[in-house]
C-alpha cells in the first residue's frame, strides 16, 4: 500500500467512509450520518488519512479545542484491515504536532483502560486519583 495521506477536510464520500467506521465501535455505533457530517463541520480539526489512489478515508480523528488551555481528542479510529502497521501512531504523532495545538496547556482524552498503553507512548497519562471524567447525558431529567 502507498503510505496514507492526510487530509483536514472531509468529502461527502469521506464522511460516508467515516460514518461506516463508526458503526463498527462500541463506542460510535449508531450515529447517524447527518450527525456525523455535523460533528465533522463543528469540530476544532479534523485528521484524515486517505488511500492515495482511491481517496478512501482508512484512518481518523478529531480534536476540540480554544486553541489555548485546552484540547480534547476525540474518535481515534483506523479502519479494521488497516490497524497494526502504524497508521494509529501516525496519526497521533499529527495531532501532537498541529501548528495549532503548540501552544495549548493540556491535551486530554478519555480511553479503555486497555489503551492507555497506546497513549503513554504519546506522553499522556492517567488522572490524579481524586481526578475524574464526569458524564451527563443530554436527555437527563
Ligand atoms: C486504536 C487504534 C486507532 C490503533 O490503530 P493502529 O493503526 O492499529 O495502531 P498502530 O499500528 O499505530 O499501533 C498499534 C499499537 O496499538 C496497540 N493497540 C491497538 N489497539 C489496541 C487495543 N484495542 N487495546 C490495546 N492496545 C491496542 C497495539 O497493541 C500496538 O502496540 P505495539 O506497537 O506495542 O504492538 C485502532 O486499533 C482502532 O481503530 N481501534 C478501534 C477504535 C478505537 O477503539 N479507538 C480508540 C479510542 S480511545
Amino acid at each position: 500500500m502507498n503510505e496514507p495521506e492526510s487530509v483536514e477536510i472531509l468529502t461527502d464520500p469521506q464522511i460516508e467512509q467515516l460514518h461506516e467506521l463508526y458503526q463498527g465501535e462500541w463506542w460510535s455505533k449508531g450515529r447517524s450520518l447527518e450527525d456525523t457530517r455535523d460533528a465533522v463541520r463543528n469540530s476544532s480539526l479534523v485528521f484524515g488519512f486517505v488511500e492515495p489512489l482511491t481517496g478512501r478515508l482508512i484512518g481518523f480523528c478529531r480534536v476540540l479545542t480554544d486553541f489555548t488551555f485546552r484540547a480534547t481528542v476525540y474518535d481515534v479510529i483506523v479502519a479494521p484491515e488497516f490497524r497494526g502497521q502504524g497508521l494509529g501512531q501516525r496519526i497521533m504523532k499529527s495531532v501532537l504536532a498541529h501548528p495549532r495545538l503548540q501552544r495549548v496547556g493540556s491535551i486530554t482524552l478519555a480511553c479503555t483502560k486497555l489503551m492507555t498503553r497506546f497513549y503513554e507512548r504519546f506522553g499522556f497519562s492517567t488522572m490524579p486519583d481524586d481526578v475524574v471524567w464526569m458524564r451527563r447525558p443530554c436527555d437527563a431529567a
